[in-house]
């Protein structure tokens, strides 16, 4: 998929994701968790080609004009949308799938000075409210919710609510009867890289 058609696709999700936009052309100039999103992709390109001062140079001045910070080595699938987002933090080992939906003040981060795989994975379709922590190699499987303010330390099946300190996984409302099973199931697998890593 063309860089174009990538862009094309950030816009619709944010238009569909927030009742506030009015028009592609005021989301594609105004919207800044898009344009972080946009040079992530650089500097995660130049990243997996062997470079590391430069994309984190552009990590570090995308999040000096859009006030996110996504480190260029974390791994995101398509249409994240990003609302508000200032103060929000993506590590370095995390992982996010598809249409994943995050507020302003949410960190995926790592829980001390672990090095290796630290940071939480995230499923598809996964909303984190703002304010929200998700912290350490834990898993959410897809269409969890996180609830602003939650602190999520545990891993959590897909289709659950999350909120509080620490967050306790629920059955989400309206999750399909499938989805309530304890089955361990749609905990996300490990991103295609075909899909993940093309700007
Ligand atoms: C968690 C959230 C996604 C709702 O998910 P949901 O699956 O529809 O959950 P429900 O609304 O059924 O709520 C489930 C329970 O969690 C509670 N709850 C919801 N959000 C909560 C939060 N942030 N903190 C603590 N408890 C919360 C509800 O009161 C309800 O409790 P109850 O069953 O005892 O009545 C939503 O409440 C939320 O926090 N969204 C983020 C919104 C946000 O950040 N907006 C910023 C706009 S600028």
């Amino acid at each position: 998929m063309s860089p174009f058609a990538r862009i094309r696709e950030d816009i619709l999700a944010a238009r569909t994701h927030d009742p506030a936009a009015r028009g592609a052309v005021e989301v594609f100039l105004v919207y800044s968790g898009l344009h972080a999103v946009w040079w992530y992709r650089l500097a995660h390109a130049l990243w997996r080609r062997g470079l590391r001062f430069l994309p984190r140079a552009i990590s570090q001045l995308t999040r000096f004009f859009t006030g996110i910070e996504i480190h260029p080595g974390a791994r995101i699938g398509r249409r994240l949308f990003i609302d508000h987002g200032m103060g929000v933090v993506i590590g370095e080992t995390a992982v996010l799938g598809d249409d994943v939906h995050l507020y302003h003040q949410v960190t995926l981060g790592g829980t001390g000075h672990a090095r290796g795989k630290r940071h939480p994975t995230i499923g598809d379709r996964v909303i984190v409210g703002a304010g929200a922590k998700v912290l350490g190699d834990i898993e959410l499987g897809h269409d969890c919710a996180v609830g602003s303010n939650a602190v999520v330390v545990h891993s959590a099946p897909p289709w659950s609510t999350l909120v509080g300190i620490p967050a306790e996984a629920r059955p989400r409302r309206g999750a399909p009867l499938a989805a309530a099973a304890p089955s361990g199931e749609g905990i996300p697998e490990q991103p295609d890289q075909a899909d993940f890593y093309m700007i």
